[in-house]
């Protein structure tokens, strides 16, 4: 289905480009990826974007394209930053190139409110990020738009073919979406997106890539390896998917795991490792180290249940990829400390052993992956639950009476936040303990106990986080039931942090 009037995003390397992708599926157009050496097969686009990249115009063997190439294609054409610039020289304007990288919010100022700037403000932040500007124009190429001090921040050629400076793809352009519509409205039938096509491609690769092999996953309830299992067995592959129990698990949450898999139809298998977690951690306060020791353990006690797989599945998202070449065809996974499960994990990457079929994905697109799946809503509207559990909530050593305090006022905040109809306004909420033990009274005495910290934040994608106004009513009620209910706890604290310079987890 891909060769037809498709959006073909062709990277130029900007950490940005899978964010385009995903901006014109949002718009609800089908589009896919290409690297550079792709170019000349981009199959039968409907439209082209140019992303932007770290390099210059002007260095020795920049990056470059087949001018008569694009050509033939004979689509409207999008160069966003890079992208615009090689346009520009390709057209026979000039660059000028410069050590100084120009990043930030920049107003942007079209020349007229029409074709690629229908319906755009007068005035409207955009992100820039480039090094590269223009010089000279070509004959036929007209400025459609400046920023605040004049400078040419869009270009056209003919009808179709326009070049931005700055980068529509990222939130921060505030209008950004409305622009990457409006090219796209230039093109002549393009594929729709639809989440139930993306899900009988993915079943499609699925079973092509792994045939009559075993495939193994790791679940742990939250919405990915949920997604991802329910994917694998959908696609009628052989499967195991295995759930290591490390101790450090919310109030309830192993049974209320093997219900909901129970209720999909998975068979799942636990492993009961809590001890050795727990003794493993004894005495430990290092952040790192927590984390070092859980992930190794973790693929310890996994490993030991897998046995003889031949393909391990991994439910990475594409906020977890980082992008290492400048070709995110042939990206490396760096996967957050607990995931990164070291020498074993990229052996089998390199040996092709390693699935991971959400990874172009971002949370609301597995969500509505999970939904398409007919994955109950509860369960798809689960909160992140970060792989090293309440250890990344427990400063300082972990013990177990730590991890009842965490336990149940946890639980105590987000009922609240259900019966208050928060739940699903939140990306993730939790409790954190404090371990700094403060003064109070109990009844006639004065005591030293522990605080916690309750903490809410809305996020697109996780990379950056803002805490939320919750009512007062909410916390009110929270801090009262934690005050009364929880032993151990005297003072309720409510985090008031943006990500960044916090992270959403406490360590
Ligand atoms: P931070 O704390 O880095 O969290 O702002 C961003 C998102 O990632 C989750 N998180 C983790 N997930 N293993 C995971 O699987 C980890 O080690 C880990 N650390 C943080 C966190 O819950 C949030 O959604």
């Amino acid at each position: 289905m891909e060769e037809n009037r498709h959006v073909a995003v062709v990277d130029f390397g900007s950490q940005y480009t899978q964010l385009i992708v995903r901006r014109v599926r949002e718009l609800g157009f089908f589009a896919k990826l290409y690297a550079l050496e792709e170019f000349g097969e981009l199959g039968k686009p409907g439209a082209i974007i140019l992303s932007g990249g770290p390099r210059s115009t002007s260095e020795e063997d920049a990056p470059d394209i087949d001018f008569g190439r694009l050509q033939d294609y004979a689509v409207p054409v999008l160069g966003i930053c890079y992208g615009m610039q090689l346009l520009n020289i390709k057209f026979g304007g000039n660059v000028e190139a410069s050590d100084h990288r120009e990043y930030g919010p920049a107003v942007l100022v079209p020349e007229s409110r029409e074709g690629l700037f229908e319906g755009i403000s007068q005035e409207s932040q955009v992100w820039m990020s480039h090094s590269d500007t223009v010089r000279e124009l070509a004959e036929d190429c007209r400025v459609i738009a400046r920023n605040q001090h004049g400078t040419p921040v869009s270009l056209q050629w003919g009808e179709r073919c326009f070049g931005i400076q700055f980068h529509p793809e990222v939130t921060h352009s505030h209008e950004g979406l409305r622009i990457l519509d409006n090219f796209l409205q230039h093109a002549d039938s393009l594929q729709e997106f639809r989440i139930e096509d993306f899900k009988r491609e993915l079943l499609e690769e699925i079973r092509e890539r792994v045939g009559e092999k075993q495939v193994v996953c790791g679940v742990s309830g939250g919405v990915d390896s949920t997604v991802l299992a329910v994917l694998l067995k959908e696609s009628g592959i052989r499967m195991r998917a295995i759930f290591v129990d490390h101790g450090l698990l919310r109030k309830d949450e192993g049974d209320e795991v093997r219900n909901n898999f129970r209720r999909m139809g998975v068979d799942i298998e636990t492993v009961e490792a809590s001890e050795r977690f727990m003794s493993k951690l004894a005495g430990v306060t290092d952040p790192e180290r927590k984390r070092e020791i859980i992930g190794n353990l973790f693929i310890e006690v996994f490993w030991d249940s897998v046995g003889d797989a031949d393909i391990l599945a991994q439910g990475t998202l594409y906020p977890d990829v980082i992008e290492s070449a400048s070709n995110a065809k042939t990206k490396a996974s760096k996967i957050k400390t607990h995931h990164n499960r070291v020498d074993r994990i990229l052996e089998l990457q390199e040996q092709g052993k390693v699935l991971e079929p959400l990874a172009e994905l971002f949370k609301d697109e597995v969500r509505e992956l999970g939904r398409s799946l007919g994955i109950e809503h509860d369960i798809v509207q689960r909160h992140p639950f970060p792989g090293p559990g309440l250890a990344v909530r427990c400063p300082g050593e972990i013990t177990a009476d730590r991890l009842r305090i965490i336990r149940e006022c946890d639980a105590i905040f987000i009922s609240r936040l259900k019966n208050h109809g928060w739940y699903e306004k939140v990306w993730q909420a939790y409790a954190a303990l404090v371990p700094v033990k403060t003064v109070g009274v109990k009844g006639d005495e004065r005591s030293y106990e522990f605080a916690v910290s309750l903490r809410a934040v809305v996020s697109e994608d996780a990379m950056t986080a803002d805490w939320v106004e919750l009512p007062y009513d909410i916390l009110r009620e929270t801090s009262h039931r934690i005050l009364n209910d929880v032993p151990g706890v005297n003072r309720v604290l409510y985090d008031v942090s943006t990500k960044p310079p916090a992270s959403i987890e406490w360590e």
